[in-house]
Formats: C-alpha cells, structure tokens, sequence
C-alpha cells in the first residue's frame, strides 16, 4: 500500500502511526489534526525513531484535509475519549459532528479509499459514516473485536498460565456493556477453554472482558487505553496490505447477516485487500443468540438517536 492517512493525531492515532511505520506497512503515513502544529510534530517525532527500527516510509502532518489526497486508506481515530464514569455512547453527539466532517473530506479528497473507523461508539460512527459516504460497506469498517478478542486473550493466559499465542478468542456485539464474548468458540490450541477453566471463572473473564476498556480508564484516569487499541488497527491493516483474508471480528454493516439490515456491529469478518470481503455466518445457541440480540438492541439505540443530530 502506498498511503495511509491516521485522521486524529491524539493517543490512538499516533500510537497507530509509530506501529504501522515500524511494521514497514506503507510508504506514506499522513497525520491529520485540527489541533494546529500538533500532526506535524507527532510526524518528526516518529520520523526520528526510524534508525532504530529500520523503517523508511514517509510521515507528514497536517491541518489541511488535502493531505488525504492520494489515500487507500483512512483510520479515523478522530473525536472525544470518554472520561471515566462516561460510557461510550456519551460521547455520540459530540463525535458524529466530527465524523461528518471527516466523512465529507474523504468523499472530496479520497473518493476511492477504504475507511476504518476507531472513533467510539464506534458502531455507530461505522454506521453514521456508511450512510454519509455511500460508499460500499466493503470500503467502510470499524475496529473493536479485535481488541476485546486481544482482552479476553490475555485474561485467560493469565488464568491458565498459557501462551497468549496459543489462545484464540471470539468477542462478538457491540464494543460496550452488551459485548458478546463467546467462550464456546474460545480455545487454547484448539482446545475448548472449558478444558481449562470452570464456569465460574469463564464467568469472570466473560465480564472482565466487557469492562475492558473501563478498567483500563479508571486505572490511567487522564487517558482511556491506546496501545492496544492501536495493535488492534494494526492487524487489520496488516491483513488488507497483504491480502491475507483473516478471519478477524470486525465492526460490519449487516446487510441479512445475523437477520439484521441497517446495523453495524461486531462479527466475525473476512478482510482482504478489497476491505470487508464478507461476513461469517457462525451459529450461536439461544444464550448467545439472545446476548446478541441484546446487544444489537443497544446500538440500534444509539442509531435512532442519529436522527436526531443534524
Ligand atoms: N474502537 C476502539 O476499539 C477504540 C479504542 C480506543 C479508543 N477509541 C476511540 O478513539 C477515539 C480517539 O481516542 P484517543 O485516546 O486517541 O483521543 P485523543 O483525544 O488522544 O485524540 C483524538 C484526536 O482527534 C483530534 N480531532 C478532533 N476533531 C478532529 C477533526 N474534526 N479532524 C481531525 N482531528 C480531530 C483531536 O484534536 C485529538 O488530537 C475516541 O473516540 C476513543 O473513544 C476507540
């Protein structure tokens, strides 16, 4: 890929940034922020790590959209964290302004590009940004399973004393309270968790994972969590650069999925170098089927309040 722009220079953005540079996945990085001189210095900051990591990709900044020009991909990180004691859908109104406009300059300057939303609540900033664009839901995807996936992973490598490599997990939903981590798809190299822990304890690891992001909030305080929501972005782009079709859980545009149309959320995706490929289709008995339903009742909330917001 040649160029990736990061719109949102903050945490999220520039942790992105650092690790898309080290991992050499594209030629150009831009950095786009309304906050003046602040892209341009996150740029030569990373600039200045490249000796040590061997990269020779390109970082710009910028407060002019225009840098968007010449993109295959945008990474909207751009908007309000929540604070602690805020949920994410608190920050809604606030962010679907900005959303709008960066979908505005995308359409204008990167008419062609993928865009992958990180912005919270990120499904339905993903579903705001679907409609605005009109583009097709294969070019417009949001992150969040990935990074609850990495959570409920390390929880249970430090429950099990396992590897992390060798544990797979599958977190469905929205990225919020009404998550669905499925620990029947959950395993230690194939092995099923259950194997390993009670239910009690996948009780807890199912409940500590829906809090993930809170837990990490209340600790920094100042911050909500930005190195591994960063890792997670990662990983998506490294499989569209390199056409990998990983099977990975993604913010989707349900079109039929699940029996769901004008939604987006959580499930599990194909992603290649034509952006969302497809979804999967898993089965889910009635426990998960109705946490599911659950949480697609809570975004579908959140949607109708999008009508609301001019
Ligand atoms: N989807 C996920 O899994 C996930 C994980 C972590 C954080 N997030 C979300 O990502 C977003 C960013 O978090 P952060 O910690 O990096 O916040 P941050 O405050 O550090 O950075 C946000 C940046 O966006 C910029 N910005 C605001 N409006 C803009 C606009 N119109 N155009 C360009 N830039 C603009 C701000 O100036 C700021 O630099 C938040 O909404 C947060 O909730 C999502």
């Amino acid at each position: 890929m040649r160029r990736i722009t990061i719109v949102g220079a903050g945490r999220v953005g520039e942790t992105t940034a650092q690790i898309l540079a080290e991992k050499d996945l594209c030629r150009e990085i831009a950095l786009l922020d309304v906050r003046e001189d602040v892209p341009q210095g996150v740029a030569l900051d990373i600039c200045q790590t490249a000796p040590f990591f061997g990269f020779d990709c390109s970082l710009t900044g910028s407060n002019d959209p225009q840098i968007m020009r010449g993109s295959e991909l945008l990474i909207v990180t751009a908007g309000l964290p929540r604070k602690p004691g805020m949920s994410r859908s608190d920050v809604l109104e606030a962010n679907v302004r900005v959303i709008d406009e960066v979908v505005d300059q995308a359409k204008r300057y990167a008419p062609d590009a993928m865009m992958l939303l990180v912005t919270n609540p990120v499904e339905t900033l993903t579903y705001r940004a679907f409609q605005r664009s009109g583009w097709p839901r294969e070019r417009v995807f949001g992150q969040a399973g990935i990074l609850d996936a990495s959570r409920m992973a390390a929880f249970i490598a430090h429950e099990t004393g396992f590897s992390s490599r060798d544990i797979t997990t599958m977190v469905l939903g929205g990225h919020g309270d009404t998550m669905v981590p499925v620990s029947r798809y959950c395993t230690v190299n194939g092995i099923p968790i259950s194997h390993f822990l009670s239910p009690e304890r996948i009780k807890v690891i199912n409940e500590r994972t829906r809090k993930g992001g809170a837990e990490i909030l209340a600790l920094r305080k100042n911050s909500s969590a930005y190195d591994a929501p960063a890792a997670a972005v990662a990983a998506m782009v490294d499989a569209i650069v390199h056409n990998r079709r990983r099977l990975l859980p993604c913010v989707a545009i349900l079109e039929g999925e699940y029996g769901e149309t004008e939604l987006a959320m959580g499930v599990p995706c194909v992603l290649s170098d034509h952006g969302l490929e497809s979804v999967v289709e898993i089965d889910l008995n009635a426990t998960e089927r109705a946490d599911f339903d659950r949480s697609a009742a809570a975004i579908r909330e959140d949607i109708a309040r999008l009508a609301d917001i001019a």
